[in-house]
Parts: C-alpha cells; structure tokens; sequence
C-alpha cells in the first residue's frame, strides 16, 4: 500500500551524523509504507494520538502499518496544552509495560506539538531510550516541533521546564492532514513560519507578504513550499547547534514573552503560536527601541502577523510584572541576565543580554494591550 509516488515527496536531511534523519514532505504520506516502515526499530509499534486527531488520521496510519510482523498498540490521550503533562507521559510509559515493550520497540507521534513533545519524551526516558517517529498534523508541529529533538513536558511555573534532546528517526509531515485543522491553529503555525523569515530570510519573508492569503486557503503549492523552506532553515540550525549552545536560540524569537504569555493565561487559553506571535512584536518593538529596526520595518512586522490573523497585542490582564516573574525563568538565561532574542534587520536576529532594564520594564509597561 504506498499510494504516494516518490516523486511528489521532498526529503530534507536534517544532518546529525549517526542520528541523522529524514524529513520527507507530500500529499498522502500517511498511506505510504515505503517511507514509515524502514524507521521502526524492531515489530513493536506504539501509536501515541489523542481524541481529537485519532477519529480523523488513526485508522489510515493504522492500515499503513497493518501486517503479520507488526505488534502494534495506541495510547489515545485527552486534547490539549493543560495535558502536556508527566502524568499523561506516564500513561505512556504505562502502556508501553503493559504491552511488554521491550527497547526495540518504536513509538509514533500522530498529533500536533503536544503529542510530539509527550511521546518524544517518552520515548527517550522508556528503558534509557527507544526510536520515535514524528507525523505531525498540526501546520506548528510540521514546521517546528516535529524537528530538532527537544521533548517534554509544561511544569505549572513554566513551559517546557522537564525535558530532554531526543531525536526522532523520522519525520513524516502529510501535507493532507492540514484540511481538518481550524483556522485559529493554522494561523498559530504560521507565527512559526513568519519566525524563520524574521530570524534567518529575508527572501522567504517578502514570500510570506505575498502568499499569505492562498496559506490560509491551504493552496498545495504555497503550503508545500512555507513547509519546505521552514524545516530547511530548522534542520540546517539544528544540525549546526543541537543542543542550544548559541545559534539555536535563535529559534526563540518572540518565545521568552510568548512563553510568560502562555503560562499567566493558563495553558491552552491563548495557543502557543498566538503567544509567540504577539511576543515576536514586542521583540520587534523593543528591537526598533534599541535602534535596529525603522518604523518601516517595524509596520511590516506587524503586517505580517494580522495578515495570518494573529494577535499583536499582549493580554489586558498582564502586568510587566506578570511578564518579568515568567522570564527570569526561562531557559535561555544565564547567570540571572536575561537573554532576548532581538531583530537587527528584518530577516536576521541576535541572542543579546545586555537590553537595559529600565527600556524593558518600559516596554513591557507600555506595550500595546487587547481591549
Ligand atoms: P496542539 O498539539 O495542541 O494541536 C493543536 C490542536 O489541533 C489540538 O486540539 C489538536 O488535537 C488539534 N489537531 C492536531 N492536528 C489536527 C488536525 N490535523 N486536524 C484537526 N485538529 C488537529 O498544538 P500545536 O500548536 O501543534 O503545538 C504546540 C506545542 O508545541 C506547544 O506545547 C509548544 O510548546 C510545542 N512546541 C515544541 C517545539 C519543539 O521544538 N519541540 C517547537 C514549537 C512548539
Ligand atoms: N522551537 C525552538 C527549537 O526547536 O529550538
């Protein structure tokens, strides 16, 4: 059963050396033996989706990898952020014993990014360490979470706080799978997109000022390429710097509002990529502050994001306070300094730690609020 012709697939490397991996892009991948069952590690197979995605994906991934040879079992977990939890990675690694998994066996994240960073979690605690595969379903997941390793779970005082760097040995993103996603999480993955051309291409950003309509109508080509060249710009960072040492943060921006966003809101009140997106204003806004962007860029910046409908605005309800407790906390500082990743032209960005606390307070104070 591979109804997929290799020719409508493009395959990206993302180059780790023995950990390398593929990431292969098309129509219809969900269907294609030829590009799943080469990554399983032995025969048994852990599908791990949730309610929401099961009903529309888990019954074609599971004729995918129907065959004698195969054990293979589901976790279904509930929907949502709040659920990003070690709880709900427990109930995976509970399943896996049940089932007798042994360090062979292979765990699938069918999902968006909650499930990919649950099951990647999973997958590198169970027995020290077992292989995972990403589908990713959500446009977010197949732009960003699915690629680059970094799984785990939320803490109730900050996102992403546990954790580990754990690879997938694929990443499989069926383009088909965006038909049933909402608008409103649609436009969350394009904060993502809109990302990469902020941080690293200029090019790919002026693309994105022209194509953003036929993205949100879900035009083939248009989507195909937003994912192409998303994931080459994250693979090529990824494999120049793992495990965040330096050029890796670049990826963040706008993360380190968004995430103090997320967490004051509660998980699952604003989207991920909503917070990011706001956040990826204020760094703009402070950038602009500190002498590197004009207004011109500035007005592109927010351009950009309410043409992918996303918010540029921060919370009524949030105090610079309220942003500051959540930033100390963030993983990108060192030695108490806070680390921002800032905009020093529009397609190319900085890790700076140096942004003088008054001008930071000032903009967290004065910063554009919803009504
Ligand atoms: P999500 O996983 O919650 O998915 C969004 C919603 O869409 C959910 O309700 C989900 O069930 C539903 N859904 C998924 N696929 C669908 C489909 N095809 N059709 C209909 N509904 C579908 O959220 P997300 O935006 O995919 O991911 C956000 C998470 O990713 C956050 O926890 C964030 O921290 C994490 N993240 C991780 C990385 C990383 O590098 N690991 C990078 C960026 C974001
Ligand atoms: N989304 C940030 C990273 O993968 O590094």
């Amino acid at each position: 059963m591979s109804s997929v012709s290799p020719r409508s697939v493009d395959t990206l490397d993302v180059s780790l050396g023995e950990r390398s991996y593929p990431i292969h892009i098309g129509a219809g991948l969900l269907t294609s033996r030829d590009h799943l069952l080469p990554h399983l590690a032995g025969r048994q197979v852990m599908i791990v989706t949730n309610e929401v995605v099961a009903p529309h994906y888990l019954a074609t991934l599971r004729a995918t990898l129907a065959s004698a040879d195969l054990d293979v079992r589901e976790v279904i977990l509930p929907d949502g952020e709040a659920t990003k939890t070690l709880a709900s990675v427990e109930r995976i690694w509970d399943a896996l014993l049940a089932a007798g998994f042994n360090r062979r066996c292979t765990l699938i994240a069918l999902g968006g990014g909650v499930v990919g960073d649950m099951t990647g979690y999973a997958a590198a605690s169970y027995q020290r360490g077992v292989g995972f595969i990403q589908i990713p379903t959500t446009l977010l997941a197949q732009v960003d979470s699915s690629v680059g390793g970094k799984t785990g779970v939320n803490h109730p005082r900050g996102k992403n706080m546990i954790g580990a760097f754990w690879q997938p040995r694929a990443v499989l993103v069926d383009t088909d799978t965006l038909v049933t996603l909402p608008a409103r999480e649609l436009s969350a993955g394009l904060a993502e997109v809109i990302k990469y051309g902020l941080i690293r291409d200029r090019e790919f950003l002026v693309w994105l000022e022209r194509e953003m309509s036929a993205l949100r109508e879900l035009a083939p080509d248009a989507v195909r390429h937003a994912i192409r060249r998303s994931c080459e710009i994250k693979a090529e960072i990824v494999a120049e710097d793992e495990t965040e040492q330096g050029v890796r943060a670049l990826l963040n921006l706008g993360h380190t509002f968004g995430h103090a966003i997320e967490a004051h809101q509660g998980y699952g009140n604003w989207l991920h990529g909503e917070a990011v997106g706001a956040g990826m204003m204020m760094a703009a806004v402070l950038s602009a502050r500190r002498g590197w962007l004009d207004a011109d860029a500035l007005a592109r910046v927010g351009g950009i994001l309410e043409a992918a409908a996303l918010p540029v605005r921060a919370p009524a309800n949030m105090t610079p306070d309220d942003f500051l407790v959540r930033m100390r906390l963030d993983k990108k500082n060192l030695d108490a300094r806070l680390r921002l990743i800032l905009l020093t032209a529009l397609g190319e960005a900085c890790i700076r730690d140096d942004t003088p606390p008054d001008q930071l307070e000032c903009l967290l104070a004065e910063f554009p609020r919803l009504a």
